[in-house]
């Protein structure tokens, strides 16, 4: 079997789903590799590298395409809308397609997927259990998104993380208040503290006091009655409204004493909770710094445009868009670990064999046979 890693055509994206160092592990896997020529450039990996490794490179997309039985992407149809359809031309009955589809929202993409008769797999659907953590994609890109929303806030804010003591002065630390303590939100205090920030931090699961606290940041207690935050699969579920109001009332002050508020609270498949309203806003300093993770989803900030960075009432809101991109290089060498683990779990043999009582697979396979076969997948046709 030949895996493929095309170029990725997303606007502005410059990971890659494969790093050269990736590489061998999956020739001795039996497999062959096959690279876009020029794929891995913008993060850093010259064509050079993949060939010294034993991939081939392949200038033409169709031709990637045709002699490859496995497409691994960064960003694959749903994940990427304007290059979607060239893509979805190219593939074939039988291919396998492993990549970050964004399934749960872009649903009609995934019918279209199913049509082509493909085996498709979305990577966002890994199950978050401990045997697959090194294939969860959404851990590592998100780590690199926490990492990097605090340097954008610190860039942004006219103001010291750290404490200084100058002979000009003694300078308070900044405040940081990070609002979802999920893997981008504990990157971003583990870096807030790193910089010297005084870091405080809210999540509706109870149970990551614990891990703010190893963190050295505060763990801010709401009362809240937030019982069954957390489903069986360790993430939470969606407040009612309710409870969204009562928290959201519960937080403002926290909020309005931050110098820096870095907001990553999701729920899956669900647009983000707005947490942060206008008159919280309203009630910041001038010159605070919202840096806001789920602009994508629609933001946790009500003042948030995705993409953009607006300044409402004194306040930056920066609406952060695919923050891992920036970081490229380290990114991808993430991304591809990911991968290449994911496909060494399908592979035996050189083959893949599809075991549909592994929960990995199943719980990845979003289309087989010209079928959508997800049940998240499914529900959320459903409810169109
Ligand atoms: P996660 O699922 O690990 O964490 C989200 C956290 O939000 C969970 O701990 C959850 O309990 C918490 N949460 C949910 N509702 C809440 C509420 N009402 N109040 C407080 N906390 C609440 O997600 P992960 O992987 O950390 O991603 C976080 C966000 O960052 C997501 O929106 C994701 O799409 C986004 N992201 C953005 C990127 C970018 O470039 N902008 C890149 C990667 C991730």
């Amino acid at each position: 079997m030949k895996i493929g890693i095309p170029a990725e055509t997303y606007p502005g994206e410059r990971r890659v789903a494969l790093i050269p160092a990736t590489v061998p592990s999956l020739l001795k896997a039996g497999v062959e590799v096959a690279i876009e020529t020029g794929a891995g450039v913008p993060a850093g990996f010259p064509d050079s590298e993949y060939e010294q490794k034993g991939a081939v490179v392949i200038a033409d997309r169709t031709r990637l395409f045709s002699e490859c039985d496995i497409i691994a992407q960064v960003r694959g149809a749903g994940a990427n809308p304007d290059g979607a359809e060239a893509d979805l031309a190219l593939l074939r009955e039988g291919q396998f397609l492993v990549a970050s589809l964004d399934p749960l929202a872009a649903t009609d993409m995934m019918k279209q997927l199913a049509a082509k008769k493909a085996n498709v797999f979305a990577l966002e659907l890994v199950p978050r259990i401990t045997r697959a953590q090194s294939m969860d994609v959404l851990s590592s890109m998100a780590s690199v998104a926490g990492y990097l929303a605090v340097l954008i806030g610190a860039t942004n804010l006219p103001k010291f993380f750290p404490m200084f003591m100058t002979a000009a002065g003694t300078i308070k630390p900044s405040k940081v208040f990070v609002l979802g303590a999920g893997v981008a939100g504990l990157q971003a205090i583990a870096t807030a503290k790193r910089l010297g920030a005084v870091v405080e931090a809210y999540d509706v699961r109870p149970a990551v006091k614990e891990q703010i606290e190893s963190l050295g940041a505060r763990f801010v207690e709401l009362p809240l009655e937030t019982e069954g935050a957390e489903d069986a699969g360790g993430y939470a579920k969606e407040l009612t409204d309710e409870q969204k109001r009562k928290q959201a009332e519960l937080m403002a002050d926290h909020i309005r004493a931050a110098d820096v508020v870095i907001t990553t609270a999701a729920v899956p498949g669900k647009k983000s909770p707005v947490l942060v309203a206008e008159d919280v806003v309203k009630g910041m300093s001038p010159g605070s710094v919202i840096v806001d993770l789920a602009a994508e989803k629609g933001g946790n900030c009500a003042l948030t445009v995705a993409g953009e960075t607006v300044v409402r009432h004194g306040v930056t809101i920066i609406g952060a868009v695919n923050l891992p991109s920036q970081l490229a290089h380290h990114a991808s060498q993430m991304y591809s670990k990911n991968v290449a683990t994911f496909l060494l779990h399908l592979l035996k043999d050189g083959k893949i064999e599809l075991d549909m009582e592994d929960e990995i697979t199943s719980g990845s396979l979003v289309a087989q046979n010209g079928e959508v076969v997800h049940p998240m997948v499914l529900a959320a046709i459903g409810k169109e």
